[in-house]
């Protein structure tokens, strides 16, 4: 790898320990994915900053790297952290947790680092314009910022982002380079999304079937920013992609020479609803059964004495379950969402807990919609999300979101029985207290 005379010295120390750190770190990186040189870079973005997911060995690592006197030198946020950082209290969080997550969170203001805590950055003030390089490590934020900003980053790891924060650089391979962002898979949609939920749902397929790759929407008329965010979210989650186009909206769209095809119709992202819903695994696979087995060919058998087979074998959840927990804003809310929701709610009390998460940044905008949800009943909750938060510490099981990466996470990351559906759904199981799985 090429370093300028600059990195050299750095990486001999001659700026301190820190800095030689986050050199090692980010050479290190740049030779096992053959990176030629180092890029400049414009902003970082730093995951890992729950103590539910860092854990005293993280507090430790980064208290080291803030003695050793790291200082961040382009402008660097910080994705959601495992508490309210204000009201942690209310939200039933344990004095135990809050202060541990408190040391981890001064040891990256010690760094310089913007205590945001938001996995929307774009939405609060971090927005890289098109071309420019960028460390980000937030899988939802990286494929926001590839996708539909045009601004070029890897999927960092935390520590890699907090190295090249820094250092102000880092490896050249990859996202950042045109050769590499090259679409690998066309996707035809022949199905009209209409809400943030279709929109995952149809992430949720696509990832899994084109893993690390670069996907390629054919036939979406039209797609708003919070739609594209949940979009980008749920691939990220159900595969690993970083980088997508949505033909008609993306600019300077690159395939690769024999790029492979998929279609996507009502049918699928039935299905995708269907195993997106913690019961409803079992569920899918019953219908695909059906199709495949049946001899009169694909759909023929219905669909509701499919469904009502499985009810009866326990496959499917009841109708009508407690939801204990209705959690919005995942990837966080945007300020539309939160006036979507407040105009949903319009005054009517909840019956289960509603969690609305946003960064500080949007809740500090939207005062009277932040009202409207409390008189509800419901919460505005900063800084954390339903991911990263002790959910299993505090009880909560039965937790209804419409964000398809939530509905990937929860079940593993927070032991949580998962209803997935529209925003609007969501509403409605909060405000009668329960899910109605009829028509999920
Ligand atoms: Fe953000 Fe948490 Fe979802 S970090 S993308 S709200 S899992």
């Amino acid at each position: 790898m090429r370093l300028t005379k600059t990195e050299l010295e750095m990486l001999k120390g001659n700026e301190g320990p820190a800095v030689k750190k986050a050199m090692e770190i980010l050479v290190a990186l740049g030779k096992i994915y053959g990176a030629e040189r180092m890029v400049p870079i414009t902003s970082a973005q730093v995951s890992g900053v729950s103590y539910k997911n860092l854990g005293d060995a993280g507090i430790e690592f980064l208290a080291e790297w803030a003695d050793a006197g790291a200082n961040v030198r382009v402008p660097t946020t910080l994705n959601p952290a495992g508490m309210d950082l204000k009201n942690w209290k209310e939200l039933g969080i344990s004095e135990a947790f809050a202060k541990k997550q408190l040391e981890i969170i001064k040891a990256f203001e010690r760094m310089g680092v913007e205590i945001s805590c938001t996995c929307t950055p774009y939405f609060a003030g971090n927005c890289p314009r098109r071309g420019e390089h960028i460390a980000w490590s937030e899988s939802s934020a990286v494929s926001f910022a590839n996708s539909v900003l045009g601004a070029y980053t890897n999927r960092e790891g935390g520590p890699s982002a907090l190295a090249a924060a820094i250092a102000g650089r880092t490896p050249l391979y990859g996202y950042h380079l045109e050769e590499n962002r090259r679409a690998t898979l066309v996707v035809d949609v022949e199905f009209e999304p209409k809400n943030q939920a279709d929109f995952g749902a149809m992430g949720y397929l696509v990832g899994k079937e084109v893993k690390g790759g670069v996907p390629l929407f054919r036939g979406i008329k039209e797609a708003n920013l919070d739609q594209l965010k949940m979009l980008g979210a749920s691939m990220a989650a159900s595969g690993a992609v970083a980088l997508y186009y949505v033909e008609g909206m993306a600019q300077n769209i690159q395939t690769a020479p024999t790029p492979k095809n998929m279609k996507i119709t009502e049918w699928h992202i039935r299905k995708a609803y269907d195993e997106m819903n913690s019961d409803g695994k079992k569920f899918a696979k019953q219908i695909c059964v059906a199709h495949a087995t049946d001899s009169r060919g694909i759909g023929h058998t219905p669909e509701s004495a499919i469904r009502s087979r499985a009810q009866t074998e326990g496959s499917v959840a009841c109708y009508d379950e407690k939801i204990d927990l209705v959690a919005l804003g995942c990837p966080h809310c945007s300020i539309d969402e939160l006036r979507q929701i407040a105009k949903m709610l319009g005054g009517k009390k909840i019956k289960s807990g509603l969690w609305v998460c946003t960064s500080r940044k949007v809740a500090d905008g939207a005062k009277e919609e932040r009202l409207i949800i409390e008189k509800s009943g419901g919460k505005v909750v900063c800084d954390t999300c339903m991911v990263v938060a002790p959910l299993e510490e505090m009880g909560c099981k039965n937790i209804a979101v419409n964000s398809g990466k939530a509905a990937f996470y929860l079940p593993t990351h927070c032991k949580a029985n998962v209803r997935f559906g529209s925003m609007e759904k969501c509403i409605e199981a909060a405000i009668k207290g329960k899910w109605n799985s009829k028509d999920a």
